[in-house]
């Protein structure tokens, strides 16, 4: 994820484009740049490091002169966080600059394509394949390039462009990457969101997928991809501008949680080319994965979680034994790593200092390490020898929720691609589970579109004093982030069981009223959660079922049920936690918590 503008009208350029980035600093802060026609010449300054770095470098934007620009700021995805693979990218020649949100899926294809055409790339991006690719099309007409190129990529694009033989004009185009364009008295503003431009206009055009926009200083158009020109409506934004910043959501978790689909085509769409499941960055021949004797999990909180559920899937999939720890436990407890030993730690930071120094821990035994990561750039990709990137953006809310969707994502694909190799699946059985992991996003969508119904469920337990959840095998793992999400934003005491030792413990706990989950997706345990919830129940427990769509039966025994899409066992975790964050969500709001910025909690927890 990062974050685009650009700005075409009477005044100066570079300040209105820094201004614009500082209001999408949340969607990357890696590094930024702009470019500005100066009359002559496109100038371009970018840098590493966050926003004021850029500022300072361009004394508020006074030494960039011009009144056209685009500017950008950096999550990086392709190539570490770097001046060199900063934003804006250039054609050879410098007069075509390009700045760019999203992943272009098959630019290793283009750019060996453009390198023999005689191309020189200086960055590691995919960007800077659109650059030279835009130069490869042109021949004066700019519109006819960008839709030419548009052709040719594949994957998610927001890309803002400027000709420096059309300084009179800026380019955008979109597909699946957000990009909003808007019209005030003194200019025309293109942006990846709403805040950007909120001081300028409140009149905003949202570009639909595979639309252009050619922008002057006093109008625009609109294209579709064969250059037909398109009437569009703006729309009035009423939001304020704290509000915008969170894309109109009252909390960046809620926001987050939203992004929950695109984020898992994100993770998953790059690496699935012709119905395979190609993982480049694994680094393993199909050798290496049949020596695999043993495979280590090792995270922190809900990374440790998604660990779990990986546990399931890889030794159910690919029937590789799988042992999963705590990174604060692992690194003390000497554990027994040998050759056939393949250790994957998990994080979203990349700097989680347990999970580093398990890392090490196994690197000094002499393991090699594969990093699920979601930090471009963090210490945990850099010191792993091989990272597999969740691609999920930048995450502001304490409490993980698209991140922790990603993991479970990188984690089916590893499974499945292990499982392949190893002779444990079959093709139908690969194929179907293709297909039923492309289905996740929309199915995610019409769960989260049932957020009012979960809203006056959680309403109801405010007042908690505790609350249960419960479940076996997947549904244990998926208890236990349900559990965790609720207590770090609600300070509700939860506790997540594996429903079968509920009678050696817990339910001592159990009073009248006491909610108890039940999480119930797992056909062959079905019966045996069901008796557990009998057993609470008789001690007055207040049963919430999440289970499976056609399990009507469950009404007999639960108060409330949760309904849960049909997809493959082992990725309904991947559903079945999207009620459950609800929940914790709405429980949080309605006591008033401080829902992204729990007590005493941090994102990034970087000492032991
Ligand atoms: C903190 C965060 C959790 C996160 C955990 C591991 O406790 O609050 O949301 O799951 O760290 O972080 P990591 O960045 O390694 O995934």
């Amino acid at each position: 994820m990062c974050g685009i503008v650009g700005y075409i009208g009477n005044s100066q350029a570079a300040p209105i484009l820094l201004d614009g980035l500082s209001k999408l600093e949340y969607r990357g802060y890696d590094s930024a740049g702009i470019a500005v026609y100066d009359g002559k010449e496109i100038k371009m300054v970018k840098a590493m490091g966050r926003l004021k770095v850029l500022e300072e470098l361009t004394h508020g934007g006074a030494t960039l002169s011009g009144t056209v620009g685009i500017g950008h700021t950096r999550w990086a995805t392709h190539g570490q966080p770097s001046d060199i693979n900063s934003h804006p990218h250039f054609n050879t020649s410098g007069t075509i600059a390009v700045v760019h949100n999203g992943i272009i899926e098959n630019y290793l294809a283009l750019k060996d394509k453009l390198l023999s055409k005689g191309y020189v790339f200086k960055s590691e991006t995919d960007t800077e394949v659109v650059a030279h690719l835009i130069d490869y099309y042109y021949r004066g007409n700019p519109l006819e390039a960008i839709t030419k190129v548009m052709h040719r990529v594949e994957g998610s694009y927001a890309l803002g462009i400027l000709f420096s033989e059309h300084p009179d004009q800026i380019f955008a185009v979109r597909k699946d990457s957000p990009l909003i364009v808007g019209k005030s008295e003194d200019g025309c503003f293109i942006a990846s969101d709403v805040p950007a431009v909120l001081k300028y206009t409140r009149d905003v055009y949202f570009i639909n997928n595979q639309e252009v926009v050619r922008l002057r200083a006093d109008h625009m158009h609109f294209y579709s991809v064969d250059e037909e020109e398109i009437q569009k409506e703006s729309v009035r934004i009423d939001w304020d501008a704290d509000a915008a910043e969170k894309g109109g959501y009252e909390h960046f978790m809620l926001k987050e949680m939203y992004e929950q689909p695109k984020t898992i085509r994100d993770t998953f769409s790059p690496r699935v080319k012709d119905g395979e499941i190609v993982i480049e960055e694994l680094g393993m021949t199909d050798e290496d994965i049949r020596s695999i004797t043993k495979m280590h999990i090792v995270a922190c909180g809900s990374a440790y979680h998604a660990g779990v559920v990986g546990k399931y899937v890889m030794e159910g999939m690919a029937r590789i034994p799988v042992e999963v720890d705590l990174a604060s436990e692992f690194r003390y407890r000497n554990p027994i790593l040998d050759k056939g030993s393949m250790v994957v730690v998990i994080s979203q930071s990349g700097e989680t200092a347990d999970t580093l120094a398990a890392l090490r821990q196994a690197q000094k035994e002499g393991c090699k390490v594969l990093g699920i990561v979601n930090v471009v750039g963090s210490s945990i990709a850099r010191e792993a020898d091989n990272v597999m990137y969740t691609w999920a953006g930048p995450e502001i809310a304490v409490a993980t929720t698209k991140a922790y969707s990603a993991q479970l994502i990188a984690l089916y694909l590893l499974s499945m691609k292990f499982a392949q190799v190893r002779g444990k699946i079959n093709q139908d059985q690969y194929s179907e589970m293709l297909r039923d992991l492309e289905k996740l996003p929309e199915q995610i969508e019409l769960l989260l579109a049932n957020k009012g119904r979960i809203q006056r469920f959680a309403n109801r337990y405010v007042g908690a004093k505790d609350i249960f959840f419960i479940g076996r095998g997947i549904d244990y793992a998926i208890s236990l982030e349900a559990s965790l999400k609720l207590k770090e934003i609600s300070y509700i005491h939860s506790e997540a069981y594996a429903a079968g030792e509920l009678k050696h413990g817990t339910i001592s706990l159990i009073e009248e009223g006491t909610l108890v989950a039940a999480v119930l997706t797992q056909e062959d345990l079905y019966k045996k959660t069901t008796s557990n919830m009998v057993e609470v129940k008789s001690r007055g427990a207040f049963l919430l079922a999440v289970t499976n769509e056609g399990h009507t039966d469950i009404e007999e025994t639960a108060d409330y049920v949760i309904y849960i899409p049909q997809t493959n066992p082992y990725f309904v975790t991947s559903l079945a936690v999207i009620p459950l964050q609800l929940f914790a969500y709405y429980v949080s709001v309605g006591k008033g918590c401080d829902v992204d910025k729990p007590r005493n909690l941090a994102k990034s927890v970087t000492v032991e």
